[in-house]
C-alpha cells in the first residue's frame, strides 16, 4: 500500500516469450501460518520444516511471540515450544498482523477464548477487509468481540467461556471456518461448521494431527469438541500451490521444453487451477505423488499449450480463489470468451481483485467486461502499460507473468507486499526466463 512520503518499488517487466527449468517455490503460506497457531497451543515442541519466512507468516510468529511462547528458528526448522492450551499471556501491544487476512482472522479464534483481552489489527489494507464474518459467530459462541466499523482493528474482551455452536457459513471461507474451530478447542461442547461449499481444510488436517478427535461426518460439514488438547508433532510444509500457480501458468504460456516445480502441496481443496487450465487445454502432469505428513504433494510439470476460453463458477471457485488472479492472465492469452462467476470473494481480498484485474488487463489492451461476482475476459494481444497493484501481491505477480506473453514492457507499480507471500518471486522468475527489473520506488 502507499505510504505518505515512502518509496514504493515497482517491477519493470519486459517479454520474454519463454520459461524453462526447475522452479524453487517457497513454502505454503495457509500451512505455515497454521503450523504456527497450533503450534503455540500444543503441548511440546512443534518442529516446522519448509516454513514460508514471507512477512504474513513472520507476522504471525511475531504475534505468538508476543503473546508468550517460544520459537527457536534455527533456519533449516522452526522449533514452536507449545504451552499448551491455557499457556498463552496477554500481549504487551496490539497485535500487528501486517497485510495478513488469515493470520489476524485465525488469531481472533485462537485469542475469543482465552483468559485475558488482546486487540488485533493490521495495515491499511487488512483494515479494510471485513471482520464481522468471524465476529459473529465467535459472539455466538460467547466471545466478547468490537470491531471497528465492522473491520479491525479488533478487541476482545477475553475472560468468557465459550460454548460450541452450530454454524453454517455464508460464504465458503476457510479463515471464518478456521477462526471457528480454533475458538472451539477451547469451547465446551461440539463445535460444527458447515460450509455451502468446500474451502481448503489445512486446518482440520493439522487439528487430526495433533490428536483432536475431529470429525467430518459429510462433505462440508466438521466437528470437533471441546475442549481439546493438542500435542506437538513434526511438521514439513509443502511448497506453495498458490505461489506455484504463477509458474504453472507461466509454462503454459511459454515452456517449450518443459517446466517443473518439485514438492508442491496438491491437496484438492487448493488445485482448482489445474481442472480449469486442463479444461482451457493445458498440458500439466503431476508427478511423484506422495504423501507428506497430512498433506499431498507432487512434483507438477508443465508444457507450452494453446489455451481455449471456458465458463468458470460454482464449487471450483473456493477451490482456486487466490489463483484467480494468474487465471485471469491465463484467459486473456486464450483464444476466445473466459467468464468467471460466483467470485464476488474476491472483492474483499488484499484488493478488489475483480476491479483491479480488470483495470489492469484493459490497461494492456485486452477486451474485460467487469461483473458484480466475476470477468468476462475476451482473448487477445497483451500490450505494454502501466499496472497499478494496488499493493497486492497476487496482482503484482499475475501482471509480472503476462509480460512473458506481452508486445511490450509492463510497469507494476505498488510491489513491495510481494514479499508477503513469495519474498525471491524477482529471482525465481528471472532464473526461469522472465525479464523483471526491480525499480527503485517512486515518492508517494
Ligand atoms: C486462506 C483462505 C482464503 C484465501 C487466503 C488464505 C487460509 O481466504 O483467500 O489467501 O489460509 O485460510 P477465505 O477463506 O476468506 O476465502
Amino acid at each position: 500500500m502507499r505510504r505518505a512520503g515512502v518509496l514504493e518499488p515497482r517491477i519493470l517487466a519486459r517479454p520474454s516469450r519463454s520459461v524453462a527449468g526447475t522452479i524453487a517455490v517457497p513454502g505454503d503460506k495457509s500451512i505455515s501460518h497454521r503450523a504456527v497457531l497450533l503450534g503455540a497451543i500444543a503441548a511440546g515442541v512443534t518442529r516446522v520444516r519448509g516454513f514460508l519466512r514471507g512477512e504474513d507468516c513472520l507476522a504471525t510468529m511475531a504475534a505468538m511471540r508476543a503473546l508468550g511462547v517460544r520459537i527457536d528458528d534455527a533456519g533449516d526448522a522452526l522449533q514452536i515450544h507449545g504451552v499448551g492450551s491455557t499457556g498463552l499471556r496477554a500481549a504487551a501491544q496490539p497485535l500487528d498482523l501486517g497485510n495478513s487476512g488469515t493470520a489476524l482472522r485465525l488469531l481472533a479464534g485462537l485469542l475469543a477464548g482465552q483468559a485475558f483481552a488482546s486487540e488485533l489489527t493490521g495495515d491499511a489494507s487488512l483494515r479494510k477487509r471485513p471482520m464481522e464474518r468471524i465476529a459473529e459467530p465467535l459472539r455466538a459462541m460467547g466471545a466478547r468481540i468490537d470491531t471497528t466499523d465492522g473491520r479491525a482493528p479488533l478487541r476482545i474482551a477475553g475472560g468468557r467461556r465459550l460454548t460450541g455452536i452450530d454454524y453454517t457459513l455464508p460464504v465458503a471461507s476457510a479463515q471464518i471456518k478456521s477462526a471457528i474451530l480454533l475458538a472451539g478447542l477451547a469451547a465446551d461442547g461440539l463445535t460444527t461448521v458447515r460450509s455451502p461449499v468446500r474451502s481448503r481444510d489445512h486446518t482440520e488436517r493439522m487439528l487430526l494431527a495433533m490428536g483432536a478427535a475431529l470429525e467430518q461426518p459429510e462433505d462440508g460439514v466438521v466437528s470437533l469438541p471441546g475442549p481439546a488438547a493438542l500435542s506437538g508433532v513434526t511438521i514439513d510444509v509443502p511448497a506453495d500451490f498458490s505461489s506455484a500457480a504463477f509458474f504453472i501458468v507461466a509454462g503454459v504460456l511459454g515452456a517449450k521444453s518443459g517446466l517443473l516445480i518439485p514438492g508442491v502441496g496438491v491437496n484438492p481443496t487448493r488445485t482448482g487451477l489445474l481442472t480449469v487450465l486442463r479444461a482451457m487445454g493445458a498440458h500439466i502432469e503431476l508427478r511423484n505423488p506422495s504423501q507428506q505428513g497430512a498433506e499431498p504433494v507432487a512434483d507438477i510439470y508443465v508444457e507450452q499449450s494453446r489455451l481455449r476460453g471456458c465458463e468458470i463458477g460454482g464449487d471450483v471457485i473456493p477451490l482456486s480463489i487466490d489463483e484467480l488472479p494468474i487465471l485471469f492472465v491465463a484467459a486473456a492469452c486464450a483464444e476466445g470468451r473466459t467468464v468467471v462467476t460466483d467470485a464476488a470473494e474476491l472483492r474483499h481480498k488484499e484488493s478488489d481483485r475483480i476491479a483491479v484485474m480488470a483495470a489492469g488487463l484493459r490497461e494492456v489492451g485486452i477486451s474485460v467486461e467487469e461483473r458484480p461476482d466475476g470477468l468476462a475476459i475476451d482473448g487477445g494481444r497483451i500490450r505494454g502499460g502501466t499496472i497499478e497493484s494496488h499493493g497486492d501481491h497476487r496482482v503484482a505477480m499475475a501482471f509480472a507473468i503476462a509480460s512473458l506473453a506481452a508486445d511490450a514492457p509492463i510497469e507494476i507499480h505498488s510491489t513491495a507486499e510481494v514479499a508477503t507471500s513469495f519474498p525471491d518471486f524477482v529471482r525465481t522468475a528471472t532464473n526461469s526466463g522472465l525479464l523483471l527489473d526491480e525499480l527503485d520506488g517512486v515518492a508517494a
